[in-house]
C-alpha cells in the first residue's frame, strides 16, 4: 500500500479513513467462515477477541464469557497479587472435562464455613473429606437450604456440624472415567457431581453435569490441555511484576500480558527480559507499541505477541495530553510488518467501536483485536449498573485516569495528598455508557459483523482476509454516505 503524504510526512490512518473494497466471494454461508487464530506463540483462539484488561472490564465474570464464546479475557493488575490469583482461579475451576483439585471440606467444620466456601467459589456443593483426603461424603446448596429452613434461630450455624447433613452414599467412578462413561453414570443415578476416587478411596478429581452441559452449550470455548477455560493475567513493570508473574503462572494462567501505555520502554523490555530469565516458558504477550521498530524490540525480547496500540482507546488521552500516538489503523500495519520476520502475531488493542473496526483491524495485519468499552457495560463487566432518568449505565474508565490512580492508592493504603492530585497528569477518562445487556449479545454481533465482512473480502480464514484485502481511502464524504441518512433511526 503507498501511504498517503503531506510536507513529507507520512499521513497515519485510522478506521474511519478507509473501506474494504468488496471481491468475489465463493462463500455459500456466513457459517463456513473460520476464525481460527493465533493469540501468541503456542495458544490458538476460536473467535479473535480478547477482553480488555481494565478495571471496569476484565474480572472472573467476563473472562469466563469470553472464554467460553472462544476468545479470551485478560484480567486487569489493579489488586493485589492474592485477589487477581483467586480471579485466574476461579475460571480455571469454573468449568473443566475432570476439576483436578475440588474445593473439599472437613466434616468436624460448621454449616456457616461450607456457604462460605460455596460462595467464595461460586459452587453449589463441596466434598467432605478426611485429612488424607479419603472421601466421606458431599454436602450441596440444598443440604444448607434445608438445615436453615428448619432453623429459626440460625445458631446451628455453629452447632451443626457438616458431618450432621453430608450425603455420605456417594455414587463415585475411578482414575480414567470418560466423559462418555461419566454421563452415563450422572444420568443413571440422577446425580450432578461425580467424584473420581482412587483404589484407597481418595479424591483425585471430580466431573460435574454442569460441565458436561457447558461443553455442549460452548462447543468453541477456548480451552488448555484439561479442558479448563483458558485465561490471560496483565502485570506491570514496578518491583512486584516478577512476583506477580509467578504467582500466577503458578495459578495456571495461561498468558501473561506485560502491560505499559509506552510499551517500547526500557523498563518494559527490561520486565519481559526479567521474566523470561526467571520463569522460563511461561506465554508472554506485551505491549503498548505503535511502530514496527517497538515490535520487533519486544520480539527480541523474548515475547509471544505484541500488543499494539497508544491513544486509540474509548477512555484514552494520551494523544491529547502527551500528542503522542499513530493512528490505530497505520499502528496495526506497521507493527505487523514489525512482527512479519518472526511470524509472531499482533494483537490490536483499542479504537474498535463496531464490528467494521473488528473486519478492518484484523484485515491490517491483526491476529486479534482486544475490546474494553465496548464490553464495559455489559453484565459481566464489574461494577454496578446505575439508574438515570434516560436508561441504565455502567462505569468505563482509563487506567491511567484520575479515579482510576485515587482507587489504587486507596487500595495499596497510600492516600494521595492534595500535591499529588494535582501533579497527576491523566492520560485516560471516566465516564458512563450504557448498559448492554449481557456480554455474549456483544459478542455475537461482533462476530456475526466479522463473518459479513470476511466475505465481502472472499476470506474463508482470517488469514485470508489479511492476504486478500484491498483497502481504499475514503473522504469524509464517503464516511457520510455510509451512515444512514434521510431517515430517523429507532436505533444506531
Ligand atoms: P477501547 O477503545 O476498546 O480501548 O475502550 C481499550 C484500550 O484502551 C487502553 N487504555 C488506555 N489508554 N489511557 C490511554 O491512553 C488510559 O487511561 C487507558 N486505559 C486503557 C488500553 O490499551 C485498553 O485495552
Amino acid at each position: 500500500m503507498s501511504w498517503p503524504s503531506a510536507n513529507g510526512m507520512r499521513i497515519g490512518l485510522t478506521f474511519d479513513d478507509v473501506l474494504l473494497v468488496p471481491k468475489r466471494s465463493e462463500l455459500l454461508s456466513r457459517k463456513k467462515v473460520d476464525l481460527r487464530t493465533k493469540l501468541s506463540r503456542r495458544i490458538e483462539l476460536n473467535v479473535p477477541l480478547i477482553s480488555a484488561n481494565m478495571d471496569t472490564v476484565t474480572e472472573s465474570a467476563m473472562a469466563i464469557s469470553m472464554a467460553r464464546l472462544g476468545g479470551i479475557g485478560i484480567i486487569h493488575r489493579f489488586m493485589s497479587i492474592q485477589q487477581q490469583v483467586s480471579e485466574v482461579s476461579k475460571v480455571k475451576r469454573s468449568e473443566g472435562i475432570l476439576i483436578e483439585q475440588p474445593v473439599t471440606i472437613s466434616p468436624e467444620m460448621g454449616v456457616s464455613a461450607a456457604r462460605d466456601a460455596m460462595r467464595k467459589h461460586e459452587i453449589g456443593g463441596i466434598l467432605v473429606t478426611a485429612q488424607d483426603n479419603t472421601v466421606l461424603g458431599i454436602v450441596t446448596r440444598r443440604d444448607i437450604f434445608l438445615e436453615d429452613e428448619m432453623d429459626e434461630t440460625s445458631e446451628t450455624d455453629n452447632v451443626t456440624k457438616v458431618k450432621d447433613i453430608m450425603t455420605r452414599d456417594l455414587i463415585t467412578a475411578p482414575p480414567g472415567t470418560s466423559i462418555t462413561e461419566a454421563k452415563t453414570i450422572l444420568k443413571k443415578n440422577k446425580v450432578e457431581k461425580l467424584p473420581i476416587v482412587d483404589g484407597v478411596g481418595r479424591v483425585v478429581g471430580l466431573i460435574t453435569s454442569k460441565d458436561i452441559v457447558k461443553m455442549r452449550d460452548f462447543p468453541h470455548a477456548s480451552k488448555d490441555a484439561k479442558g479448563r477455560l483458558r485465561v490471560g493475567a496483565a502485570i506491570g513493570v514496578k518491583d512486584d511484576s516478577i512476583e506477580r508473574a509467578r504467582a500466577l503462572s503458578d495459578s495456571g494462567v495461561d498468558v501473561l500480558v506485560v502491560d505499559i501505555a509506552h510499551g517500547h520502554s526500557d523498563l518494559a523490555i527490561g520486565t519481559v527480559t526479567k521474566i523470561r530469565d526467571q520463569l522460563g516458558e511461561v506465554e508472554l504477550i506485551a505491549g503498548n507499541v505503535a511502530t514496527a521498530e517497538g515490535t520487533r524490540d519486544l520480539i527480541e525480547a523474548g515475547v509471544d505477541g505484541v500488543k499494539v496500540g497508544v491513544g486509540a482507546g474509548s477512555i484514552c488521552i494520551t494523544r491529547i495530553i502527551t500528542g503522542a500516538g499513530v493512528p490505530q489503523l497505520t499502528a496495526i500495519m506497521d507493527c505487523a510488518v514489525g512482527a512479519s520476520d518472526s511470524g509472531l502475531p499482533i494483537i490490536a488493542d483499542g479504537g474498535i467501536r463496531n464490528s467494521g473496526d473488528l473486519v478492518k483491524a484484523l484485515a491490517a495485519g491483526a491476529s486479534t483485536v482486544m475490546v474494553g468499552g465496548i464490553l464495559a457495560g455489559t453484565d459481566e463487566s464489574p461494577g454496578i449498573t446505575v439508574l438515570r432518568p434516560n436508561g441504565r449505565y455502567k462505569m468505563s474508565r482509563g487506567m491511567a485516569s484520575l479515579g482510576a490512580a485515587l482507587d489504587r492508592s486507596t487500595k495499596e493504603n497510600r492516600f494521595l495528598d492534595e500535591g499529588e492530585v494535582l501533579e497527576y497528569v491523566p492520560e485516560g477518562v471516566e465516564g458512563l455508557v450504557p448498559y448492554k445487556g449481557r456480554s455474549q449479545e456483544v459478542v455475537s454481533r461482533l462476530v456475526g459483523g466479522l463473518r459479513s465482512g470476511m466475505s465481502y473480502s472472499g476470506a474463508r480464514t482470517l488469514e485470508e482476509l489479511r492476504k486478500n484485502v484491498s483497502f481504499i481511502g475514503i473522504t469524509t464524504a464517503g464516511q457520510v454516505e455510509g451512515r444512514s441518512h434521510d431517515v430517523q433511526p429507532f436505533e444506531q
